[in-house]
């Protein structure tokens, strides 16, 4: 067997394989972990949404390959979708390419603008993919960090020039994995004012953008003026929509953008099904109502484990979007030691804070994707086993 090459180094495998790994052997010894890790919604789509996939499906002329650009109407399902949410106007003819959920979008845009050498911006805090996307080309990794006390937005004045000028694309992401902040239009504008002066793709992962609470309504970047010039948004149905295991979302904006990554993914991929377009498209246009109970899931149980995790004495921001509690963690524990006392002596399942880049040393983040009685007996587990460590 011949040797892989040498960027293969870069990639080592995702975190949470070796950790289900070791959930396993817990389980098979009988114990009960609850899995508080993981950033998959626990519920399922709408009805409507089923529907529009079983009736699809059950049509003879619907198993074929399907255009890279998907349907017309799923095009126009996602601009009707952004102006109907954030009054921003999206030409379905070349505005907007259909993905296979984002992450694929996110890895191969680097492969599409990112040479050897050239710089990519990402938070540090963050998703990983846009570390391991930029690298995998060659490109050179610059962090910004993501400073508590500026509600975790990177300090857009303090990139050095120099870096600024060797850089092709920045990653921002709003609302944040892990650390669940929602940045204004304001911070939008003067990124996309950044992206004009140095002439760099600006690129904006809105995972999260629709899982919200307390009436929060995180912007879109598009909605920035002059947005569509130097930047693109990466969007997705996984979480809005809880379709995670259907992957679907799209990439939208800067024209010469989506058309670059459209190349590349006809000699990549094969586009997608069908049925999962359409039902996607009955997702983006169809009622939306459900998308409000649904949060009021998510923000119960938010809830609890913020009241929990403070009766516990631990200091914890009240996330108003995103799945996630960025917890910082307590004295005399680093993020790694913290989350495998909790899974080892407590049964419950946390991710430690530098899955996410070292910036993410000295927390943890939670997830809301438990039932509500699973989440409130989490909390009462870790309440247990920290008065007694
Ligand atoms: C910040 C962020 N971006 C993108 C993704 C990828 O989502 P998908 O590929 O399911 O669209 C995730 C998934 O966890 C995420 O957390």
């Amino acid at each position: 067997m011949t040797s892989t090459a040498g960027r293969m180094s870069h990639l080592t495998p995702h975190f949470f394989s070796g950790l289900s790994t070791r959930i396993q052997v817990l389980q098979a010894e009988g114990r009960d972990i609850i899995r508080l890790d993981e950033g998959a919604p626990d519920l399922p789509p709408a009805p409507h949404i089923l529907e529009a996939l079983y009736s699809s499906a059950s049509r003879p002329d619907a198993h074929s390959y399907q255009p890279h650009r998907g349907p017309r109407s799923l095009r126009e399902a996602w601009a009707e979708m952004y102006r109907r949410e954030y009054d921003v106007e999206l030409h379905p003819a070349d505005e907007i390419v259909p993905l296979l959920g984002s992450k694929e979008g996110i890895f191969h845009l680097n492969l599409a603008f990112v040479e050897p050498g050239d710089i990519v911006l990402v938070p540090d805090p963050g998703y990983v993919t846009y570390t391991r996307g930029a690298l995998i080309t060659g490109g050179e990794v610059h962090r910004m960090p993501l400073p508590p006390e500026r509600g975790y937005l990177p300090d857009l004045d303090a990139l050095p020039p120099e870096v600024l000028e060797c850089a092709k694309l920045m990653w921002l992401n709003y609302p944040n994995n892990p650390t669940a902040a929602v940045a204004n239009l304001e911070f939008f504008s003067q990124a996309v004012e950044l992206a004009r002066q140095y002439g760099f793709l600006l690129c904006h992962d809105a995972a999260y953008m629709q899982v919200a609470f307390d009436g929060e309504r995180p912007p879109s970047l598009l909605q920035a003026p002059g947005a569509k010039d130097v930047a693109v948004e990466f969007n997705t149905l996984s979480k809005s929509h809880n379709m995670a295991g259907w992957r679907t979302g799209a990439l939208l904006g800067n024209a010469e953008a989506v058309r670059a990554l459209y190349t590349l993914k006809t000699n990549a991929d094969s586009s997608h099904f069908l049925p999962i377009f359409e039902a996607s498209t009955a997702a983006l246009v169809g009622d939306q109502s459900w998308l409000v109970e649904r949060n009021e899931i998510y923000r119960q149980r938010r809830d609890v484990v913020v009241a929990g995790l403070r009766r516990m004495g631990l200091p914890v921001r009240t996330p108003r979007a995103s799945l996630y509690v960025w917890l910082p963690v307590p004295a005399g524990w680093c993020c790694a030691s913290f989350v495998t006392a909790a899974l080892e002596q407590a049964g419950v399942s946390l991710t430690p804070g530098t899955v996410f880049g070292p910036g993410g040393e000295g927390f943890v983040r939670i997830s809301i994707t438990a039932p509500l009685q699973r989440v409130q007996q989490a909390m009462d587990r870790l309440e247990a086993w920290l008065a007694k460590s």
